[in-house]
């Protein structure tokens, strides 16, 4: 059996960051076996930090604001991701655009609340619940210097019902975010 390891980088809530411990950490798939190794975050008090450590796992704190540049942050990045020798970055709620300094470096993929490539940005849950479209969705894709660019991986839609409101939109699109996002690590890690 192979160890394939993953770094996952986070900067708020979180919930992602869990549904990969609960889904895939240390979980074997087609005789491979998936281990997060590293769990890091830009913001120091991000509630990820504790969902990771009731796994056992201390994340590394790399605050963008102590950095001169983007460049820099991004270097201090790829130094820490590249200590743990890691086979695919995961972004799961990591809020920072990243320069080909990290791009040209590292394997990554992004998790974005939307139906790429419509919704760029920030606020794509919002701004697809306020559209005529009849579905909303999240995609998963790798990522390059494009913000919510690069190719994608996985993307899954639902109808959008006449009452919803933006509350239970919301609700369903972090659900199925915990469902293809550990998805996606295991279809690229582990066929
Ligand atoms: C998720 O909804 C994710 O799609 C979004 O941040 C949230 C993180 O939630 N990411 C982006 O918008 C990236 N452009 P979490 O901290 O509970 O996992």
């Amino acid at each position: 059996m192979v160890t394939k390891k993953i770094a996952v980088l986070f900067s708020g809530s979180g919930s992602n960051l869990e549904a990969i411990l609960q889904k895939v950490h240390n979980k074997i798939f087609n005789n491979v076996k998936i281990e997060v190794v590293l769990t890091l975050t830009n913001k120091a008090n991000a509630y990820g930090i504790e969902r990771a450590r009731r796994y056992g796992l201390e994340s590394v704190v790399i605050e963008h604001t102590k950095f001169a540049s983007r460049e820099e942050f991004d270097q201090a990045l790829v130094d820490e991701i590249k200590k743990h020798n890691v086979d695919l970055t995961v972004f799961a709620g990591f809020m920072r655009i990243l320069t080909p300094v990290f791009t040209n470096q590292i394997k990554a993929i992004n998790l974005h609340p939307s139906l790429l490539p419509l919704f760029k940005g920030a606020h794509a849950i919002k701004e697809s619940f306020e559209s005529e479209m009849l579905v909303g969705g999240v995609s998963v894709h790798y990522v390059s210097e494009e913000l919510d660019g690069g190719k994608l991986i996985m993307q899954r839609a639902f109808e959008k019902s006449d009452d919803m409101s933006l509350e239970e939109f919301e609700e369903k699109i972090h659900a199925i975010e915990h469902e293809i996002l550990p998805e996606s690590i295991v279809k690229i890690l582990c066929k």
